[in-house]
């Protein structure tokens, strides 16, 4: 019986559970010593001097890493460095909160102690901190991440002259930080000339290129190793300065270097998702039929890097528009470089464009189930390809059903229980399905066990589970019989477990190999001496529960370690690499859907806002685990939340520093703040993207919720909140 698909649960659960899981900082090693990073208290000029006469006597104290006498790095040897670190290579300080020291001791204590007491003079310059006032020199990036930064098609300015109906409404969504259970980690070792890294991190064969840049040295003299990774989000994406500084400050004290990021470090030299704003415009006729959309965005990034939240970017592919007009601008201040964070772009994006949607089916009278119907797009607007496979009509119908949609009132305001309003509101989610070239290996033992080999990632996703089934579905095993080893550059090379790309790159991969590791083992099965398979054709060989049988001849079979043993008691294996993507998909549009349908209740005269029900209806391909598909997408629709109510990064205006840079000021939500979440999933598979008709999972939850709550609280209240967070001070006065 195939255990794809099934509930299975989590193979790692055991070792995480049991605390066996060791995650990069509770490896240790030999002799080895504690860093800590010392982080910039100014937001713009140079450092006039750190004077460490005072730390350097302290108990345990190994060594000191300033500017004045880091070894030189030079330029990396990379042709597009990902990102640009702070390795204390100048004296300059970009945003508070920059690396510019690193104390190596041998505790934890007194490395700490050290860096509390180095004497930094700095030679402070004017910040650019604010963002309204840098709006007016905003720049334009050369792209908006993998997006092009502007994208325009027909005339929405003669769409927005002949409408019928138009919005025209600015959005606000502010900076946020990741915050993984898991803050980052680093321990690297040098042998030699070689480098030996523990990483928290999302993309271990990033992290060596990135490492083997930075030191000049070739990547197979780097190792980076990451079994567990507790959560990324894509914090964990890019390799950071603290990596590259460990790496630095065991090469320096020629001893294993440890350096583990505190919480409060979570928030800057690790990104998060930029502030942003963005103007939206919708033309519609009467009908409700959009003739034109234009969405300018304008992001955060840092005096370092151009990066851009992609805001703007499913306006291009979401509705049947016949103009649109959309864009990316960059206000560059003294702040710490953003990054990706779960749905770069869409979870930011969608709500600005959802609202919008809602705010139109109001002009219009209309429902916003119909509105989204009337311009549903068969195709992507822009490039004209057809989806891959879309079911997003059935996410409306089912979702709608499901949570009961008809019961909603259109007019504002009109049920209440008691003193609270009750609103229901929707929106639709979206999200791409990437896939890049992976690799594995697959291995059957002597014991007709299996191991399946693949450098990838589990950042809390599920890897280890789900390939686990597609190798033991492919095999022909079952999954307690099938070992998954991941997290090592010394295994085959895969991608970053970002973009929500893992499954339906990796689980490709292992599905090849698994099937050469079949062949050969039918070609063995039917061959040698004292095979009961004897002149069976090994195509109409059937493999179950690990034997090779014959369908037509039940009591024609052999256990796979019979097999094995029959032919000299060795392992068999098999390898595989897939590519980026089929030829197909140059053809299609690849993406993944969803409805997204929330009740709320706002007390009248409090502005109190408490969710009721949070539901989500998603086409995403075929799921490999039922309940790990569920538990990512009960996530994302939680994070989404949290973004609607409550997240907020706050920068200081004075200082530049982030002000709550810890888990009591920067607000996420516990459960009572979320009530029911409701996830279900309509039949779909997306066999363009690859075989086993998969597409990523991750990131989609945390997309069209947030405005879907906007939606009810204006549905519940008649105000339209456009700014996230949306909290009780924007709905009483
Ligand atoms: Mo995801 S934000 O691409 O790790």
């Amino acid at each position: 019986m195939s255990t794809l698909g099934t509930s299975l649960d989590r193979v790692d659960g055991p070792a995480k559970v049991t605390g066996k899981a060791r995650y990069s900082a509770e490896f240790s090693a030999p002799r080895m010593l504690h860093a800590v990073l010392v982080q910039s208290t100014i937001a713009s000029g140079r450092i006039a001097g750190i004077d460490t006469r005072a730390a350097d006597g302290m108990p345990g104290v190994i060594k000191i890493l300033t500017p004045a006498n880091a070894p030189k790095l030079g330029s990396p040897a990379m042709k597009s460095p990902l990102r640009v670190l702070s390795l204390l290579q100048d004296d300059k300080v970009h945003y508070n909160g920059q690396p510019i020291a690193v104390v190596v001791a041998q505790t934890l204590e007194q490395a700490t102690d050290a860096a509390n007491h180095l004497v930094i003079r700095y030679s402070e310059a004017p910040a650019r901190l604010d963002f309204q006032a840098g709006r007016a020199t905003a720049t334009t990036p050369p792209k908006a991440n993998q997006h092009k930064t502007d994208v325009s098609w027909g005339s929405v300015d003669a769409a927005l002259a002949a409408a019928a109906v138009k919005v025209d409404a600015t959005y606000t969504t502010p900076s946020q930080f990741h915050h993984p259970l898991e803050p980052h980690a680093t321990l690297a070792e040098w042998q030699g000339d070689r480098l030996i890294v523990h990483d928290a991190t999302q993309g271990v064969f990033a992290d060596r290129a990135t490492l083997a840049a930075h030191f000049g040295i070739d990547e197979d003299h780097v190792r980076v190793i990451s079994p567990y990774v507790g959560g990324g989000f894509g914090s964990k994406g890019s390799t950071w300065s603290h990596v590259v500084l460990c790496a630095l400050a065991a090469k320096a004290v020629a001893r294993p270097v440890k350096l583990v990021l505190d919480r409060t470090q979570m928030s800057g030299p690790v990104g998060g998702r930029p502030r942003t704003e963005q103007h939206i415009q919708l033309a519609a006729n009467k009908d409700g039929v959009l003739t034109g959309v234009r969405h300018a965005a304008i992001t955060q990034s840092s005096m370092l890097e151009d990066w851009v939240e992609p805001s703007a970017a499913q306006t291009r592919m979401l509705y049947a528009t016949p103009s649109g007009d959309t864009t990316h601008r960059l206000v560059k201040l003294n702040v710490a470089t953003p990054t990706f964070q779960r749905a770069p772009g869409e979870a930011s994006g969608t709500f600005a464009l959802e609202v919008a949607m809602d705010e139109l089916a109001v002009a219009l009278d209309l429902d916003p189930v119909e509105l989204r119907l009337k311009n549903y797009a068969d195709r992507d607007p822009v490039e004209g390809k057809p989806f891959s496979s879309k079911s997003l009509h059935e996410c409306y119908r089912a979702g709608a059903e499901r949570f009961g949609w008809a019961k909603r009132s259109a007019k504002p305001g009109s049920r209440r229980e008691g003193d609270w309003l009750i609103g229901y509101g929707m929106a639709t989610a979206t999200y791409p399905a990437n896939r890049s070239k992976a690799a594995a290996t697959a291995t059957l033992l002597p014991d007709g066990t299996a191991v399946i080999r693949s450098g990838t990632q589990d950042i809390g996703t599920g890897t280890y589970t789900v390939m686990t089934q597609v190798a033991a579905d492919t095999l022909g095993l079952p999954p307690s019989r099938v070992r998954f080893e991941l997290g090592d550059t010394t295994l085959a090379q895969t991608p970053v477990s970002g973009g929500s790309q893992t499954a339906a790159s990796v689980a490709t991969a292992v599905q090849a190999a698994c099937i050469a590791l079949r062949e050969k083992l039918l070609a063995l099965g039917i061959s040698g001496a004292g095979t009961p398979l004897a002149g069976a054709n090994k195509d109409h060989l059937e493999t179950r529960d690990g034997w090779i049988e014959d369908p037509s001849s039940p009591s024609r079979r052999e256990a796979y370690a019979s097999v094995l043993a029959r032919h000299g008691g060795k392992a068999i294996d098999a390898d595989a690499e897939t590519p980026p993507s089929p030829a197909t998909a140059k053809e299609f549009a690849l993406h993944s859907f969803g409805a997204a349908f929330a009740e709320v209740a706002v007390d009248e005269e409090l502005g109190i806002i408490r969710l009721r029900r949070l539901h989500g209806t998603y086409d995403v391909g075929r799921r490999l685990n039922a309940k790990l598909a569920h538990s990512q997408l009960l996530g994302g629709i939680v994070w989404a939340a949290s973004m609607a109510l409550m997240e907020e990064a706050i920068l200081d205006p004075r200082t530049g520093r982030i002000a709550n840079a810890n888990l009591a000021d920067y607000h996420v939500p516990v459960n009572a703040d979320i009530a029911e979440v409701v996830v279900q999933f309509v039949d779909s598979e997306d066999l363009h993207l690859n075989p086993l008709g998969i597409r990523g999972i991750g990131e989609i939850g945390i997309t069209g919720m947030a405005a879907a709550i906007a939606n009810a609280i204006h549905n519940a209240t008649g105000k339209r909140l456009r700014d996230l967070p949306m909290r009780l001070d924007a709905l009483i006065g």
